[in-house]
């Protein structure tokens, strides 16, 4: 799909974009779409009351999901919004297509197809979720694209808990990362896993330590790049806008009351919370 171009625009006409996670996760693609739509404000939509997604029962989830973004878009307006939680996507997308057909979705989904075309070992893991990992949707993705693939799935009940405290700057322990990211690591035949795709948002924050702790070293396949791109595709490019200024960004955290370090770390992305 090509992006219209409309004349120069006070940018204050802009809607903004709108990126949902169940907490901080979704971060790691508002840093990217940033790049991409300077001349878009940005709100950012953390679940907070419900985080974490993994372990949720699907139906209660898609309709919490369904339930918050009515409210969310009558109250914001977005242009676009990006789904940046594969856990919220692969079980709400269709869903929250069908329920709001003139709203654009941008998903994230579990980066399967470019792991399947890059891998040489053809060992791929999928680190994610509980919930991603169950997902009919992930199971299509593999059938679809990585058949030829050995392909593991690995859900972590802990990951995304430990994300969270780790980018709040608590500590977080080798033994227990270690523990998380190792059944990830398989040899088959003289060959080795190549790739892991990092299938929850919260992941690449990790990023430095799973490099650290690997037991050897991997391509961990983070698609917050892609995503920001297919959302600048589907975005208006406004000729002759100006930069927006990233102080008038906000944060919503669904729990009304995000603590003192995830604040700052709002701050520290130039989010108002
Ligand atoms: N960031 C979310 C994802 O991409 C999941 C975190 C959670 O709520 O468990 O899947």
């Amino acid at each position: 799909m090509t992006a219209a171009t409309s004349p120069a625009t006070n940018r204050t006409d802009l809607k903004p974009v709108l990126v949902f996670d169940s907490g901080i996760g979704g971060l790691t693609v508002l840093r990217e779409a940033r790049v991409l739509m300077p001349e878009r404000g940005f709100i950012y939509v953390a679940d907070d009351a419900g985080f974490p997604y993994g372990g949720w029962e699907e139906g209660a989830l898609q309709e919490r999901i369904i339930a918050l973004f009515a409210r969310l878009l009558a109250e914001q307006a977005p242009e676009l919004c990006i789904i940046a939680c594969n856990t919220a996507f692969t079980l709400a997308g269709a869903a929250l297509r069908e329920a709001f057909p003139d709203m654009t979705f941008v998903g994230t989904v579990p980066a399967i197809k470019p792991a399947a075309e890059r891998t040489r070992s053809g060992l791929v893991s999928v680190l994610a979720t509980p919930g991603t990992v169950k997902r009919a949707y992930t199971r299509d993705l593999i059938q679809s694209f990585a058949s030829q693939c050995h392909v593991r799935l690995v859900g972590s009940e802990n990951l995304a808990r430990m994300a969270e405290a780790y980018i709040r700057g608590e500590p977080v322990s080798e033994e227990a990362v270690k523990a998380e990211i190792l059944p990830c690591f398989i040899e088959k035949d003289g060959r080795r896993t190549d790739i892991v795709v990092l299938a929850c948002t919260h992941y690449p924050f990790m990023a430095n330590l799973f490099r650290k702790y690997a037991p050897w070293p991997v391509d961990w396949l983070d698609p917050a790049e892609a995503i920001a791109r297919q959302a600048r595709r589907l975005v208006p490019f406004v000729r002759d806008a100006l930069q927006h200024p990233e102080d008038q960004d906000f944060a919503i955290f669904t729990s009304g009351n995000p603590d003192f370090a995830t604040r700052r770390l709002m701050q520290g992305f130039g989010l108002r919370a």
